[in-house]
């Protein structure tokens, strides 16, 4: 099935400008472009959506009016209705509204490696949305994509063996209520905060629920292991996605991202922050591998080749598109098929996000 017959909608579908494929493909707003306009064009192009949108990998619904979150909410309800509030990631957030929140409350320095949402989770999100509420100064804080079908085509074979035939293991340690701050460079937020209690029997409960291994540790702090597939079979296409947290875990996360920030956009800014990551992950390499704050392995525990996960990050950075955020901008995008992640802004930016 091919783009809906323009003449008859009142939007225009396109590639990105400067691209002839690859996410996202951008449905302009033409004549209408209130929200309840779009709300209705998405209901009664759902078919065209549902076949789109794993095509495409992610679709950018720009130049209509959606301006708060609960308009935002609404837009992603007439695409999906089954949104789910159940966040086990690492970014601290704020609810704006039940179902949506801010994208992440990490400091704007910190770099957000590419990743589907929570792949480590029992059931990952099948789809994601972002709305931009305050665009971000020009040329900073993109939420980048990647298509992950076509990184996994992009690494060699031998490397994607060895990934496939291990799996990953992944260590977690967060501070409690009762220690640590809401977060800094390596300790991203509190367990209670991630599971909104401070009830232990219920942080347990819900991590047997994902698969995950809770161990309580010293000054009240949780580690969390789990266990993940490398490579996933997409829900209807079938295709093979790279399909993990592999780079966005691994102690060389923060470091191996600068290192390609400051390739984009060498200024003395990310050079700084380059070196102080690379300084933090000496320190973190000293440290037992299950006491780093967040430390990805392979699933026996054995360390990933440093050249295996440079060469995962050169495949996703090879395949990133960095669009310009436009304040109203929507972007659906397929969580099996398409990563997304930060790049570093100064000033003000609000991005928010949902899920379903
Ligand atoms: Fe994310």
């Amino acid at each position: 099935m091919g783009a809906p017959a323009i003449a008859a909608i009142p939007h225009f579908v396109s590639p990105l400008p400067g691209r002839d494929d690859g996410p996202p493909m951008v449905v302009e707003a033409r004549g209408d472009h209130t929200a309840g306009a779009l709300a209705a064009w998405l209901k009664d192009n759902a078919d065209w959506v549902a076949e789109a949108l794993p095509r495409h990998g992610a679709l950018l619904f720009r130049g209509f009016d959606v301006r708060d979150a609960p308009t935002f909410e609404r837009v992603a309800r007439a695409i999906d209705d089954d949104l789910k509030n159940d966040y086990l990631g690492t970014s601290p957030r704020n609810a704006l509204t039940g179902y949506v929140f801010t994208a992440s409350e990490l400091p704007p320095y910190f770099p957000i490696p590419q990743h589907c949402e929570m792949t480590f989770v029992a059931e990952p999100p099948r789809r994601l949305f972002f709305c931009c509420l305050v665009e971000p100064a020009a040329g900073s804080g993109e939420t980048p994509l990647a298509d992950f079908r076509r990184v996994l085509a992009d690494l060699s074979p031998a490397l994607v063996a060895r990934f496939e035939q291990h799996g990953l293991r992944i260590v977690r340690n967060y501070s409690g209520p009762r220690g640590g701050r809401r977060f800094d460079l390596w300790r991203l937020k509190r367990w209670d905060e991630m599971f909104d209690t401070t009830d232990r029997d219920v942080v347990e409960a819900r991590c047997r629920r994902e698969g995950f291994e809770p161990i309580w540790t010293e000054g009240d702090a949780l580690r969390i292991v789990s266990r993940q597939a490398a490579i996933r079979t997409h829900p209807t296409t079938g295709e093979r996605v790279w399909h993990n947290h592999s780079t966005t875990f691994h102690l060389s996360q923060a470091a191996g991202e600068y290192r390609r920030i400051f390739r984009l956009r060498p200024t003395l800014r990310h050079l700084a922050f380059w070196r102080l990551a690379q300084l933090l992950e000496r320190r973190q390499r000293r440290r037992p591998a299950d006491e780093r704050a967040m430390h990805c392995t392979f699933g026996d525990g054995a360390e990933i080749a440093y050249d295996d996960i440079e060469a995962v990050r050169d495949a996703v950075w090879r395949n990133l598109v960095p669009f310009t955020w436009q304040q109203g901008d929507v972007l659906a995008i397929d969580n099996y098929a398409v990563a997304h992640g930060r790049l570093p802004y100064r000033g003000r930016r609000e991005i928010a996000v949902c899920w379903a």
